[in-house]
């Protein structure tokens, strides 16, 4: 444990202002509605590769090397992975189906790092044949699995202990908490903890220790738990070491959380890495240096996308406005499962400006989706403005490109809407097809009789 390691959390102040990503113009949302409809998803690539630099950039610091891994459980559309895989970045993966997505996209297997949940040994088998060599294991059982496939496979095969540091973790969702799902702890258990899967490791043909992985929550804004985190890290280290003298960590996955502008600002990724950095140095420096792995889907994503909605019906209730639009949470399913508040904004087609501005408050505006449901209420963000609401505008929700189309669900028989990318050319792009209530009813048996 290094000592008198001052926490210098971010002050808020020190935030800056959001902007948010206008990527196409008002006249560019008319054309693309007018030919694809509403609801609209659409992507700008830029985006995609400015996030990956500046995740890359604040680490830069690190002395030794950096990987920047996306996790696709955030958005696995094919155009958003070959965008990433022209950045040559790393691919975070947790199920075979993600592995499908991955190979059909043509990334290399060196740049995969596969943690799974269910770590059975057929998973295991199907990624190492498809050439994987980094993998995470987060429980005894999922260890023996592993080797076992290793065997198979006739390989020995780098390994990667998943631990939860069991640090309090302030955070939109939290993975850290104890006796949970994830990882194992550093000590306890019966076999279920890190030192018995080390001692295990340091006795094995097939499997050799690779280093460590932890991942605490997303949407993380007080860092402190990543500095608790890397405390625990450290003294373990020191103590493995005083067991095993040749114990080494070759890499040091420090999982996701960078967080993203939904409501309230949030610091940077910089501003984030600037503590961080330096206690990772002085881990490199007291246990010897390791490649760093950040993982974001969030940051890597989110602001890459909008969701175009058209306003469909309004009532007025006493002093209250509803505004409904035409999707929901089957589109947006954060907005009803963890309120969050996507910054909303209504398009200014030229043939709506004569509109008057309601007098109505924006807090007395009731966002609502199209679904039968009391949860399809959208929170606005602060930065929303829906003064200018009217039957027929255009609504776009903005920085909706982590876990939203991932989600897409047919709840009261509703089709996936298409996907739009603004290539880096500038050109607009059908990245994925709407469905039609006919494919839907497909898909669902309707022709089975
Ligand atoms: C193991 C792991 N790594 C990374 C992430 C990505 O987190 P975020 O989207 O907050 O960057 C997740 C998200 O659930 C995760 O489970």
């Amino acid at each position: 444990m290094v000592e008198n390691f001052q926490i210098q959390l971010v002050e808020n102040s020190n935030l800056t202002a959001p902007v948010l990503n206008h990527f196409v113009k008002p006249n560019d949302i008319s054309n693309l509605v007018a030919q694809y409809g509403t609801p609209l998803y659409l992507i700008d690539e830029n985006t995609l590769h400015a996030k990956v630099k500046e995740l890359h950039t604040a680490y830069a610091k690190f002395v030794g090397p950096l990987k920047i891994a996306y996790s696709i459980k955030a958005n696995f559309n094919p155009a958003i992975l070959r965008a990433f895989i022209t950045d040559g970045i790393t691919f975070d993966l947790t199920s075979l189906g993600e592995l499908h997505f991955i190979k059909r996209c043509k990334a290399v297997p060196e740049n995969i790092i596969y943690t799974s949940v269910t770590e059975e040994f057929e998973e295991y088998l199907e990624v190492l044949q498809s050439g994987v060599r980094k993998v995470v294991v987060s429980s005894f059982n999922g260890m023996t699995n592993l080797a076992k496939a290793a065997d198979r496979a006739g390989i020995k095969l780098p390994t990667i202990i998943r631990v939860n540091p069991e640090v309090g973790v302030k955070a939109g969702v939290r993975a850290s908490y104890r006796n949970g799902k994830f990882g194992v702890p550093f000590n306890g258990g019966t076999i279920d903890s890190a030192i018995k899967m080390i001692r295990h490791l340091m006795d094995n043909d097939l499997l050799r220790f690779e280093g460590f992985h932890f991942h605490l929550g997303s949407q993380i804004t007080d860092f402190s738990c990543f500095i608790h985190a890397l405390d625990k890290m450290d003294a373990f280290m020191t103590k493995m070491k005083k067991e095993y003298p040749n114990f080494r960590v070759n890499t040091f996955d420090i999982g996701g959380g960078t967080p993203v502008f939904y409501d309230e600002p949030v610091p940077s990724p910089a501003q984030m890495a600037e503590n961080l950095v330096c206690r990772l140095n002085q881990l490199a420096n007291s246990h010897g240096v390791f490649q760093l792995l950040i993982e974001s889907g969030r940051f890597l994503v989110a602001e890459s996308s909008i969701l175009i909605s058209k306003i469909v019906n309004m009532k007025e209730y006493n002093e209250h406005k509803i505004v409904i639009v035409d999707s929901g949470y089957h589109l947006l399913l954060d907005a009803a499962l963890l309120k969050q508040g996507y910054p909303q904004e209504i398009v200014s087609l030229p043939k709506h400006d004569a509109k008057t501005t309601s007098l109505i408050p924006t807090k007395n505006i009731h966002l609502a989706g199209r679904l039968c449901d009391t949860y399809d209420i959208f929170p606005l963000s602060k930065s929303s403005s829906l003064n200018d609401a009217d039957i027929g505008r255009y609504i776009s929700f903005h920085n909706v490109g982590a876990y939203s189309l991932v989600f897409n669900m047919p709840f009261h028989c509703q089709i996936k809407p298409p996907v739009i990318m603004k290539t880096a050319k500038g050109e607009f792009k059908l990245v994925r097809k709407g469905r039609s209530y006919e494919q839907l009813f497909t898909e669902e048996g309707g022709d089975l009789t």
